[in-house]
């Protein structure tokens, strides 16, 4: 299982105390590999404070660097110490991603060396005319690389479940990783059964377990419930 935080525009100097806790407990032995997506302000502090926790980005530029003011490439947050990165965030995909710069943000986290976990989901009015399947494949095939990349994941995110409290059923996110999967495997063959697919939207302690019992479930993107030891240690015990 995998679970990631993702801290969004969250977080100070201060908070970084919850990553040594979240960390202290990951290395007192957790079922999970653990990830915190935090600040790019927070990166290189996070990475020298973690043993056992992986300390990602949340989003990155598809340029390799350049007159692009207030933007970082994935080769700076690589650098400042960032091993994943999350792309294609529906927050991003509001705010201007379209699946041709979502498609060339993974190129560039690629090349990176980023572990790219490429977010994928669809809006409640695509959910209402039974779309979802189709938006999901849409965006993965828009942009997933042409072949497995080390550490590369995709996460299951209904924009409609994002901060909301809102989750789907159970059986509705498992139709949707296995059309997911099937994709996979006819992209990729055999190797595309390795890919993780993970679940995210108001994952709180109180559904994780629900939720990680899902069949062919990768594990789970953490919003605000990560935002604390509190609340997020839960959710990585739930991965047991
Ligand atoms: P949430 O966010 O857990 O706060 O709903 C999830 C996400 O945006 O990745």
């Amino acid at each position: 299982m995998l679970i990631v935080g993702n801290w969004k525009m969250h977080g100070d100097r201060q908070r970084l105390a919850e990553v040594v806790a979240i960390d202290r407990h990951v290395r007192q032995g957790c079922a999970a590999r653990v990830a915190l997506c935090v600040p790019a302000t927070l990166i290189a502090a996070a990475r020298g404070s973690v043993e056992a926790v992986v300390i990602g980005a949340q989003d990155c530029h598809q340029e390799q660097g350049g007159a692009f003011t207030g933007q970082l490439s994935a080769a700076m947050l690589a650098d400042a110490g960032a091993q994943i990165v999350v792309i294609g965030h529906s927050e991003c995909r509001a705010a201007g991603d379209d699946d041709a710069r979502v498609s060339a943000k993974m190129a560039a986290a690629i090349g990176a060396g980023l572990a790219p976990i490429l977010c994928v989901g669809e809006t409640a009015a695509e959910r209402d005319v039974g779309r979802t399947a189709a938006v999901v494949v849409d965006q993965a095939r828009s942009a997933l690389p042409a072949a497995i990349v080390a550490g590369l994941a995709l996460a299951y995110e209904p924009v409609w479940a994002i901060g909301t409290g809102g989750v789907p059923l159970a059986s509705d996110i498992a139709a949707v990783i296995a059309a997911l999967r099937d994709y996979l495997i006819g992209r990729y063959g055999a190797a595309g059964r390795g890919v993780p697919i993970l679940y995210g939207g108001s994952v709180t302690a109180g559904n994780a377990a629900a939720l990680l019992g899902i069949d062919d479930i990768g594990g789970v993107l953490v919003g605000g419930a990560s935002l604390t030891a509190d609340s997020f240690v839960p959710i990585l015990a739930a991965a047991a």
